[in-house]
């Protein structure tokens, strides 16, 4: 089974991601946390909460590294997860997201996966401090961009690239196969109010606890979208990086990114990656499914 390490900024779609996670045949060896939705202190305390829901509080989480900036607790909520009370958890695994991932890297060599759901500040810490993890790793699955879209955090650029623009560019030039999963798609794949209602009734106090914080979700999405459903970016990327959730659109692109966070297509960009702009069914009833256990 596929061998993976999550690194996420905790998060009410990074939580969906991790309960699709949590119930995929995979093999998650690590979760570290940055600083995004909210700090990476926070997303860890999110994160091993979670996992104490799905008893599942073997998996080590690191506190990863940086400044904590802008926050996005107008979407996520003050706590990163809608305000949703989550129990302690087990401690903090006491490496740093960075070591941590440097470890796994050398423990899996040749196998280990990587998915990023927020900025990209460890992996490219990472990148700095062992510059020969990039020929390690099998794959990495990077949630972020806006490439043919505006942005959701400035009209160029969408979150994950925006607070941590430099991070970003490190992670996708460094010539290992990357998969960007952008706004492109991920704006296209939602859960309904219908959705979040079959999750709750699913029988685990997890599914209650992801029910119950995409309510902040919807109602930050719902005067932009104008329906109450919520894009689950994070999880889209989980199921890519998976590979339960095929493209049917999925280019190989020159990608530049800027200062600003803006990610955009430039041919004399060093490196290319392989963006998903399109997948070749609706994502949602294949996330909630399988979070279900009745994939
Ligand atoms: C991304 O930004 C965060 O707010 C979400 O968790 C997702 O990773 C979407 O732009
Ligand atoms: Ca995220």
């Amino acid at each position: 089974v596929l061998k993976l390490y999550l690194d996420c900024d905790t998060g009410v779609d990074d939580a969906v991601a991790l309960a699709y996670l949590l119930a995929s045949p995979v093999d998650l060896v690590g979760i570290g946390t940055c600083n995004g939705n909210t700090s990476a202190v926070q997303a860890a305390r999110n994160t091993l909460g979670l996992l104490q829901l799905a008893d599942k509080s073997d998996i080590p989480v690191a506190i990863g590294e940086g400044a904590f900036g802008r926050g996005a607790a107008t979407v996520h909520g003050d706590n990163g997860v809608g305000g949703v009370v989550l129990p302690s958890g087990g401690a903090a695994d006491p490496r740093s997201a960075v070591e941590l991932l440097k470890d796994l890297a050398r423990a899996h060599s040749g196998e280990l996966h990587i998915l990023i759901t927020g900025p990209c500040t460890n992996v490219a810490q990472a990148l700095s401090e062992m510059p020969e993890i990039s020929g390690m790793v099998a794959s990495v699955t990077v949630m972020g961009g806006a490439v043919r879209i505006p942005g959701n955090v400035t009209p160029r650029s969408e979150a994950n690239i925006h607070d941590d623009p430099a991070a970003a560019a490190a992670v996708l030039g460094a010539g290992w196969p990357v998969t960007l999963v952008p706004l492109d798609v991920t704006m296209q794949h939602r859960l309904s109010v219908a959705d979040q209602a079959a999750l709750r009734a699913g029988g685990t106090l997890l599914h209650e606890a992801v029910a119950d914080m995409l309510s902040t979700y919807f109602d930050f999405y719902e005067p932009e979208l104008g329906v109450r459903e919520v894009p689950v970016h994070d999880a889209v990327a989980a199921g890519v990086a998976v590979g339960e959730l095929t493209p049917s659109d999925a280019p190989q692109l020159a990608l530049r990114v800027d200062l600003e966070g803006a990610l955009s297509e430039d041919a004399s960009a060093p490196s290319s990656v392989r963006a998903v702009l399109a997948l070749d069914r609706p994502a949602g009833p294949v996330i909630l499914r399988r979070i279900l256990g009745l994939a």
